[in-house]
């Protein structure tokens, strides 16, 4: 089966790198102590696993797509990549001290299988989900460039009250939530790191590493939205809009659970 990301695998670390504050906050909340036995789910290329690893952590990182971890092997030989569904993990029960899951969890069918399986390999430990919320989305300034497919894309997401009920039924405490702003230094450009950057979505590459304009966009859509944004950077209107779509909401979130 070809999946969705094997054919954005091909471009996808030309833009997309383990951001370090996105880093340092997830190794903060995992809790633990250096040499923990770490999984990281839909690691995509592996580039946040990596990252951790260079904290001090010993990685396990799987994902659904061959083509995203063929490129993952090549970043570490001492991580143990694996092809694998989030539905059916293959590790042993009580294997993991943390589990983390980076801007994923909207790709999955259903929440609740994933989490049971979380919380099968989880001994003891923390499963720290980084995503964003329909509510955070929809306040995102691409909107007036892109109304179509940030709408489909906010659908796509899983509600953060509806993401804790299903960690608890799993069987998770949760912990707590923690809201993210982008950053203008931010160096993962994922869907909204360009908040402070517009002109970055000019910029084909940059695209071509997002789902919401890989997937979900008509071509159509991006012509036209690209060609109203570049207008729009050179008459600093950019800035009307920017103000229009300010929130309080945050722009990311994180979802912190436990298995005690
Ligand atoms: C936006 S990428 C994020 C990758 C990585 N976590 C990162 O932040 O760089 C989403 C990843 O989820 C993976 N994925 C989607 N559905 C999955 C599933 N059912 N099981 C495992 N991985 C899945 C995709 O293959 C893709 O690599």
């Amino acid at each position: 089966m070809t999946t969705l990301y094997d054919n954005i695998g091909l471009a996808y670390d030309i833009t997309r790198k383990a951001d370090p504050e996105i880093t340092r906050r997830s190794r903060n909340h995992l809790q633990v102590s250096n040499g923990s036995q770490i999984l990281d789910i839909a690691c995509g290329t592996g580039n946040y696993t990596v990252a951790l690893e260079n904290t001090g952590l010993l990685m396990t990182g799987s994902d659904i797509s061959k083509e995203m971890i063929k490129k993952a092997r090549g970043k570490s030989k001492t991580i143990n990549w694996g092809v694998a569904d989030v539905n059916k993990l293959p590790y042993e029960s009580n294997t993991f001290e943390g589990v983390t899951c980076t801007l994923a969890i909207h790709h999955f069918d259903d929440l609740l299988t994933p989490f049971q399986e979380v919380f099968r390999v989880l001994d003891k430990g923390r499963f720290v989900i980084f995503t964003s919320s329909p509510e955070q989305m929809n306040n995102y300034w691409l909107k007036e460039y892109f109304p179509k497919a940030i709408e489909v894309s906010a659908n796509q997401m899983p509600n953060v009250v509806e993401v804790s009920d299903k960690l608890k039924r799993a069987g998770f405490n949760i912990i707590g939530h923690e809201t993210f702003l982008i950053q203008p230094n931010l160096e993962d450009f994922f869907l909204y790191s360009g908040k402070y950057e517009p002109k970055m979505y000019l910029d084909e590459k940059v695209r071509s590493g997002i789902s919401t304009f890989a997937n979900l966009a008509s071509n159509e859509e991006v012509e036209e939205g690209c060609s109203k944004l570049k207008e729009d950077i050179e008459t600093k209107r950019i800035e009307e809009v920017l103000n229009k779509y300010s929130s309080d909401l945050g722009d990311y979130v994180y979802v912190i659970a436990e298995k005690k």
